[in-house]
């Protein structure tokens, strides 16, 4: 008799739960700078991607309600079937401008983004290299594009170069995060391109946390780096994470873009985001771009974190962004680390495999510029009995 897919999954998700990997969904109730408040209980959010403090901020606000007032909610259509409005092209013009390329074309997701850049890209008989600890999206986008996929040592040029020439002929793509999502490390940029300039492979750049972050305008990891747009002809960057509304770009050349719109399935066979919410990004690029002091803050708050980390003997892993995790290991401890944190009134999330390997689960502290120092502090004397209760526990 066939197995019954439903009663699979959930004999799957039982064993989840055995090994203490479950996730679990919950709303938040209201939202206050760095405030927020779930099952009735106001927490310090020390779990957002809002690095610039941008989601709730006036001027965002009224694009949105500005764009609403124009198109109304949904954009009603496809791109290329009348959904495509005048607010989305403005965005894309923005976007290109902020990130030195000659255009850039919006997705409704940084996953979408991911897929479409890849499978209009790639296909049978190309080979991927990517970085082992890149995100899901990009691993996944390579599964999905036929192309071979061959991982990388995490951060490690050398490692990369060998995956390269075991398909020395091969139409070639190395994908990598700019600053990695679960680390908070920065990719050798520079390195990379040197080495996909050097055996024709093409470099594509997912800056989703690096996008408003790094670089003297918030231009991302790629122009920190110094790589121009010729070493890394595709960029790709998600406008819901420093810039605090949603959606995602490729940015790169014209025929790069082209391409895209011909090609790229989750562009065509999707509904267009809202136009209010290209007009909320378009307002959120030039305060990312143009208010410096959100990064400078950003600065000295990582800077705080860390030392204080030092100080009172946290471990820390190598990440100068606002990404700053702290390594536990095992799976239960790292959830025991949470509620204890939870209970002290801070929301720290638990990241667990599969979204890390086994055994390297940990607390994902982001940092924002809507904390001040004295939340650091707090937190950092919450972290210090958690993170010491939980090394006991192992
Ligand atoms: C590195 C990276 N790429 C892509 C994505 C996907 O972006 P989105 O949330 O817009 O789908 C994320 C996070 O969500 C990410 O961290």
């Amino acid at each position: 008799m066939r197995p019954d897919l439903i009663q699979r999954l959930a004999h799957t998700q039982a064993e989840r739960a055995r090994q203490s990997l479950l996730r679990r969904l919950r709303s938040v109730e209201s939202v206050d700078g760095a405030r927020i408040v779930i099952a009735g209980k106001a927490l310090l959010n020390f779990a957002s991607n809002d690095y610039l403090g941008l989601a709730r901020h006036p001027a965002l606000i009224e694009a949105l309600q500005r764009g609403a007032a124009r198109w109304g909610v949904g954009s009603t259509a496809a791109h290329l079937l009348g959904g495509h409005r005048e607010e989305h092209a403005a965005l894309e013009e923005n976007l290109a401008r902020w990130t030195g390329r000659e255009r850039a074309l919006l997705f409704s997701t940084g996953y979408m983004a991911n897929l479409g850049a890849l499978q209009a890209l790639l296909g049978e008989g190309d080979v991927c290299v990517q970085d082992k600890l890149n995100h899901a999206s990009l691993l996944d986008a390579a599964k999905m594009c036929g192309a071979q996929l061959k991982r990388y040592v995490h951060a490690d040029t050398g490692s990369a170069a060998r995956q390269l020439d075991t398909q020395a002929d091969a139409a070639a793509l190395l994908a990598t995060d700019g600053v990695f999502s679960m680390d908070g490390d920065v990719a050798p940029l520079a390195e990379l391109a040197a080495l996909c300039m050097a055996q024709h492979a093409t470099l594509m750049v997912d800056d989703a946390h690096g996008i408003g972050v790094l670089g003297t305008d918030g231009a991302g990891s790629v122009s920190e780096a110094g790589v121009s747009a010729e070493q890394a002809p595709v960029l790709m960057a998600t406008l819901g994470k420093a810039l605090g509304v949603g959606g995602a770009f490729v940015a790169g050349s014209a025929a790069l873009i082209d391409g895209l719109v011909q090609f790229a399935r989750p562009h065509i066979y999707t509904t267009a985001p809202p136009p209010a919410l290209a007009a909320a990004a378009s307002a959120a690029v030039d305060i990312a771009r143009f208010e410096g002091w959100r990064r400078d803050k950003l600065a000295r708050l990582i800077a705080h974190f860390r030392r204080g980390a030092v100080e009172r003997g946290i471990e820390l892993m190598p990440s100068r962004t606002p990404i700053q995790p702290v390594l536990i290991g095992a799976s239960k401890a790292t959830l025991t680390a949470t509620q204890a944190l939870e209970g002290e009134g801070f929301f720290v999330p638990a990241i667990r495999p599969p979204t890390v390997a086994q055994g390297k689960s940990r607390l994902r502290v982001a940092l924002s510029a809507r904390h001040e120092e004295s939340d650091v502090e707090q937190l950092l004397n919450a972290l210090a009995r958690a993170v010491g209760r939980a090394r006991t526990e192992r």
